[in-house]
């Protein structure tokens, strides 16, 4: 599934005004965003010594999710920005909360909210890759578009190397709806959520 067929509900317009209004805040945020989602990555080979499928894909992916934060954090030196104290990024939080806790079911759900959200960062760093003036800053936002689009689509293909197409259909669908309602939930803000 192409990652932009997977949203539901585009991101509201207001959303690239308040990035751009306060795009300090949008990079620091956005590099704690890149961490995160190299060690969620890890954390996959970690719970699931027995699924070898995913180990390689996941080692793979945390260390370009790294790659990522250290490209980010590159700009935030740059800038000689200083991050306050980590906060909880409110959307992930939502969609986490649902995910189911039997063993099974808990990793075909933790392979779809990852296929979700990098969907939802695909559209949203396209959005900043269009409309930043800057450049360099506009194909560096460009490239990692579609580098999330590789990423949602991994997640899919690993679930569907696990779980029949129906079930992963049916609990998608479940998904995309939380997933819409979690974005809309979260007021546009300087921030990738
Ligand atoms: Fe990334
Ligand atoms: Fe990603």
């Amino acid at each position: 599934m192409l990652a932009e067929t997977i949203l539901l509900e585009k991101t509201p317009a207001t959303w690239i005004r308040a990035v751009l209004d306060d795009f300090d805040a949008f990079l620091l945020d956005h590099a704690a965003a890149e961490r995160k989602a190299s060690a969620m990555a890890v954390s996959f080979v970690v719970q699931y010594p027995d699924r070898y499928a995913l180990h390689t894909p996941m080692i793979r992916l945390a260390r370009e999710e790294l790659l990522h934060y250290q490209q980010v954090m590159a700009l935030v030196h740059e800038r000689q920005l200083i991050w306050e104290r980590d906060v909880k990024d409110p959307y992930v939080a939502a969609l986490r909360d649902l995910i189911a806790t039997e063993r099974e079911q808990r990793l075909l759900d933790r392979l779809l909210v990852g296929s979700v959200i990098e969907a939802r960062g695909v559209e949203r760093f396209g959005l900043v890759g269009a409309h930043i003036e800057d450049a360099g800053l506009a194909r560096f936002y460009t490239r990692l578009s579609k580098s999330e689009a590789n990423h949602a689509d991994l997640f899919t293909r690993l679930a569907r190397h696990y779980f029949d197409a129906s079930v992963i259909q049916e609990r998608l669908a479940w998904w995309r709806e939380r997933e819409t309602e979690a974005m809309l939930a979260v007021p546009p803000r300087a921030a990738l959520h």
